[in-house]
């Protein structure tokens, strides 16, 4: 059965604006442990000037942000939103925040040098199209930088994300079972580089570019 995509949009905003007080409780754990050092490494691959991240969450990668470039942050819930712009002040971190769907950027064509998202594109409901619209708003030579996590490479495994994906989705509104890199090249985007992190290569690092 097919959700219709705003029905589906609307049902992930309500699940991470319920999410959002324990979000960071939630991810303590594992952000210690490699998310952290997975953040920092990305971010330093980035230059700007002009960045756009989408689905910034509680902020949790202000602390990786380079100093001088120019950022603006969106997300879906204004609950994970409300959480980052306390982030952002309290480390006064340079960035604009706004509260906006990344199927539906409100921003003009060719607007930044590159785009980043960290763990977004499993929950954006319809991950090309958020795709293609990052491809939109990025300059021609731009890039994309991205850490995902998604269907593993090991077919037992990948079996059974599949079978965990409706009800892991129905619960937190993450897919666990989708193809990303695929995704990314479905969205119009050339890959640069992909990076497996984890075993299976569940977690990987992307870099693609606008061409
Ligand atoms: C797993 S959290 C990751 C948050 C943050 N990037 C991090 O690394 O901790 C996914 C975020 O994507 C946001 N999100 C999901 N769908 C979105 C959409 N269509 N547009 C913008 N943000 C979206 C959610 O609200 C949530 O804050």
């Amino acid at each position: 059965m097919t959700i219709p995509l705003e029905k589906e949009t609307h049902f992930t905003r309500r699940r991470y604006n319920r999410i959002a007080p324990v979000y960071d409780l939630m991810e303590g754990l594992v952000e210690k442990g490699k998310y952290a050092r997975w953040r920092k490494n990305l971010w330093s691959r980035v230059r700007g000037p002009k960045v756009l991240e989408i689905g910034v969450g509680t902020g949790k990668n202000f602390e990786h942000h380079p100093a001088n470039i120019d950022i603006v942050g969106v997300d879906l819930s204004e609950e994970m939103l409300a959480r980052a712009r306390q982030r952002a002040q309290h480390l006064q971190a340079r960035i604009q925040l706004l509260q906006m769907d990344a199927q539906r950027l409100d921003f003009a064509d060719e607007t930044f040098d590159e785009v980043v998202a960290t763990f977004v594109f499993c929950s954006v409901p319809d991950p090309v199209l958020g795709l293609s619209e990052a491809l939109r708003v990025t300059k021609p030579g731009g890039r994309l930088l991205l850490l995902e996590h998604m269907l593993a490479d090991q077919p037992l495994l990948a079996r059974i994300m599949t079978c965990l994906d409706r009800p892991v989705h129905w619960i937190t509104g993450v897919h666990i079972a989708r193809r990303t890199v695929d995704n990314v090249v479905a969205a119009g985007w050339e890959i640069d580089s992909v990076a497996p992190l984890s075993f299976g290569a569940i977690f990987r690092e992307i870099v693609a570019y606008k061409p």
